[in-house]
């Protein structure tokens, strides 16, 4: 059988999937689009090391007449649902990076665009395919611990050291322009997964915004947390940001009816699983350290992030060729519904902390009350509903163009930020 045919949309995080899509012997990545050159040159030396044959572009209106059947969006992160449309309606499988939409309104849009073109939409949130949360995900789904009733989803990432490499000084990179709760579905997103469950109501509160760091253009950070009810009344508890820590946090603990399951916090790789046996509050506690379940050999020897960039890929290849582990994919339904709430909760949060309802988009009943919502930080896609990126950043003066100019010199020269006082020098 022929290979699927992927391109790939962004050449940064991008070269993550090609790595995958470079040793799978069910696809080949043909195209690859990029508007940095520098980047679309370092995909031609990998692309002459592997053999492949990659056409590359650096327009988008170019890329997207090429003969593919799928396009892996990794463009950036608040315009996947734009181009996922645009892909759709050209007749390519969208897999898309984080995030899914920006707002509302594009969050209809984008299940709109499925449902009409039937193709394959697959979100790609890696974390749901880690080791440990992927094996919860298959505990949860054996009933080892009965139905959910809690769980905390925590993604602590501190950004300030590569600052320079990942906004390039620009002043309107979606990283500067965003609000806390943007970036919600790597801590969210795998309780959902594993569980399956739909939110109705959510609750955002922050940590404060650091307005002295803002002032030298770093908007980094800050937490967002979510407290989110879903369908059977748990509650999931999200915080994602960039509070100080090293190593970064992903991790994750689940209560059901019957028992629990957590990582453990300081980056060991051990599962904790507590089961309730037949009498009530005795059980037993597994901690062991999860084996890959599926396709192990592959996804150890191609995974970044634990085996979990492979499976992301993999699935969604696996679900354009109707296999059966294209049931693993995240479809569009599951992956709006994560991300609504990070968008939901900022609006909860401006208002004071007031629960708002996370509406059921797959019920077309219920998408007209957005489909002119675009509310959200930046621009074009709010048009007159600009929200700022925290409250109060009306009151504040702008920030220097200067900010901006230092740390792209920090970026061109290949430097990492130090401390806290090279950023302010
Ligand atoms: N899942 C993960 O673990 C993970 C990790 C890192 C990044 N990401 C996601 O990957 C995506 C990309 O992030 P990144 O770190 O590469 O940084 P980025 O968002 O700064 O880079 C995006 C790349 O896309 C290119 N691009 C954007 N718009 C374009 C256009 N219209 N035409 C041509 N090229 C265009 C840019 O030149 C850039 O190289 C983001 O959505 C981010 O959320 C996910």
């Amino acid at each position: 059988m022929a290979k699927v045919k992927i391109g790939v949309f962004g050449a940064g995080r991008g070269c993550t999937m090609m790595n995958q899509l470079y040793g799978h012997p069910d696809a080949e990545l043909v195209a690859v689009c990029d508007k940095y050159v520098p980047s679309l040159e370092n995909v031609r030396k990998t692309a002459e090391e592997k053999g492949a044959n990659v056409t590359l572009y650096e327009r988008f209106e170019d890329f997207i007449q090429h003969d593919m059947d799928g396009v892996v969006l990794a463009n950036y992160a608040n315009e996947h649902a734009i181009y996922a449309v645009k892909c759709l309606e050209a007749g390519k499988h969208v897999m898309s990076e984080v995030l899914p939409c920006e707002n509302m309104a594009q969050a209809v849009e984008l299940i709109e665009a499925v449902e009409r073109t039937g193709l394959v939409y697959a979100y790609a949130e890696n974390y749901c395919y880690m080791d440990r949360t992927f094996e919860m995900w298959r505990r949860y789904r054996n009933g080892d611990i009965g139905e959910a009733t809690y769980g905390e989803g925590e993604y602590i990432h501190d950004c300030s050291s590569i600052w320079p490499q990942i906004t390039y000084g620009e002043r309107y990179h979606w990283r500067n322009r965003v609000h806390p709760f943007f970036y919600n579905t790597h801590s969210l997103g795998p309780l959902m997964a594993m569980t399956g469950l739909r939110p109705v109501k959510v609750t955002g509160i922050c940590t404060a915004p650091q307005p002295e760091l803002r002032m030298e253009g770093l908007s980094m950070n800050q937490a967002g947390i979510e407290m989110v009810e879903m369908e059977n009344g748990a509650i999931f508890k999200s915080i994602h940001g960039g509070l100080k820590r090293e190593p970064g946090s992903i991790n994750y603990e689940l209560y059901g009816k019957k028992g629990c399951m957590e990582t453990q916090r300081f980056g060991e790789e051990n599962l904790n699983v507590w089961m309730e046996g037949d009498k009530a509050c005795e059980g037993t506690l597994e901690t062991y350290i999860p084996e890959k379940f599926i396709e192990k050999e592959m996804a150890s020897r191609e995974g970044g992030h634990g085996g979990s960039d492979f499976y992301a890929t993999h699935f969604f290849v696996q679900k354009i060729l109707g296999r059966p582990q294209g049931e693993w994919v995240i479809d569009v339904y599951q992956a709006v519904s994560m991300g609504i709430c990070g968008i939901l909760a900022y609006r909860s949060f401006l208002n004071g902390g007031a629960p708002v309802e996370v509406p059921d988009l797959r019920d077309p009943a219920q998408r007209d009350k957005y489909r002119n919502d675009t509310a959200c930080t930046t621009q074009p896609a709010a048009g007159d509903q600009l929200l700022p990126v925290f409250p109060g950043e009306d009151e504040l003066p702008p920030v220097p163009d200067e900010a901006f100019d230092r740390i792209r010199r920090i970026w061109q020269a290949g430097q990492r930020y130090e401390n806290e006082q090279q950023m302010r020098d």
